[in-house]
């Protein structure tokens, strides 16, 4: 474990609902995906203390539960936004103009590829193929999915998103 990456604390109300999730599922080492994909909805990253809870509570080692949260590309350790924007960087959405798409939400949003808003509304990332390429180029935000986007609409897209009106 590395200390360093673990600079965020998490509030202790979010702690306690972490475990009350956790603590539903002690020894069922199965379950373990679940109850991260539940307690990202609660946290905003997952931290060091929110690992070492779910590891207590299911009676896991910290090791194993980091190693598997790890292991899940789209389960980052570090925070994310409420609005997770992945954008398709495979080819069919790259002759398509994904790059300009990717560059207009980029600029409005005022962060790069990989980083979130200090609000913590909204975090970029590129994905491989989202398997919609007959819509590319596509992104998701979250779990719904845009396609046959070009900068003037990926920009009204997003504004609804910064105005919360979706
Ligand atoms: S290449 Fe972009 S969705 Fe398939």
């Amino acid at each position: 474990m590395h200390q360093s990456q673990y600079s965020f604390t998490t509030s202790p109300s979010a702690l306690v609902q972490v475990a009350e999730i956790a603590s539903r599922y002690k020894g069922r080492q199965d379950k373990l995906m679940d109850v991260i994909i539940a307690v990202q909805k609660i946290v905003p990253s997952l931290a060091e203390d929110v690992a070492a809870v779910i590891a207590r509570e299911m009676g896991l080692s910290q090791n194993h539960v980091y190693s598997f949260v790890t292991f899940y590309e789209y389960l980052s350790v570090q925070p994310r936004g409420k609005y997770m924007i992945r954008m398709c960087s495979s080819a069919p959405c790259h002759v398509r103009g994904a790059k300009d798409v990717m560059d207009t939400i980029t600029e409005m949003l005022g962060i790069k590829i990989g980083e979130t808003t200090p609000d913590n509304r909204f975090t970029v990332e590129t994905c491989p193929c989202l398997g919609i390429c007959d819509i590319s180029p596509a992104i998701m935000i979250n779990d719904k999915v845009y396609g046959d986007l070009d900068p003037e609409r990926a920009r009204e897209l997003i504004k609804k998103y910064i105005r919360e009106d979706i």
